[in-house]
């Protein structure tokens, strides 16, 4: 079974909103994953997983939500070989750096050796009326991962 693990980092719910979409439809799909805030666990504990998707938000121009600074920033020394990963979040187009936490975290996982199956999923405005298009990129998740 492939162990899976939703990391999010969200200030007013929208990247907990697509997380939650996104483990939902992992869970249907019988893919049983945990999903957790990234205040409550430590970037060390990214490797006991095969499988990891981070979910950030981007907030000033261009940067992580501050709860994932800290959290991407402890990631630099982290061996990720042969770890499977995909990013996602929530943003708005009007921004210069329009979600530009989810090229963050892609540039950041590539560097400590995991190979990403998809192309980050980008939600351009309000989430709840697009929580089909998170539904959809986890199917496409699942269906790349192994
Ligand atoms: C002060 C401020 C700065 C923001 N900067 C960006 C940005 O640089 N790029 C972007 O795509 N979205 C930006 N956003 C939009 C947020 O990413 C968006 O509101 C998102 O849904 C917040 O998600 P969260 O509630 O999960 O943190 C910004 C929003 C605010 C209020």
């Amino acid at each position: 079974m492939t162990k899976t693990i939703i990391v999010y980092g969200s200030t007013t719910g929208s990247t907990q909103t697509l997380a939650e979409e996104i483990e939902s439809t992992f869970s249907k799909k019988e893919i049983d994953a945990k999903l957790v805030e990234v205040t409550d666990i430590v970037p060390s504990e990214l490797a006991d997983y095969d499988l990891i998707v981070l979910g950030c938000s981007t907030w000033g121009e261009g940067e992580l939500q501050d709860d994932f600074i800290a959290f991407e920033h402890d990631m630099k020394d982290l061996e990720l070989d042969g770890k499977k990963a995909a990013c996602f979040g929530p943003g708005d187009s009007d921004y210069t750096f329009f979600c530009e936490a989810v090229n963050i975290l892609e540039a950041r996982l590539e560097s400590c050796g995991a190979a990403l199956v998809v192309e980050g999923l980008k939600i351009d405005g309000d989430v709840d009326g697009q929580l089909d298009a998170a539904s959809e990129w986890a199917e496409e998740v699942i269906r790349n991962m192994s």
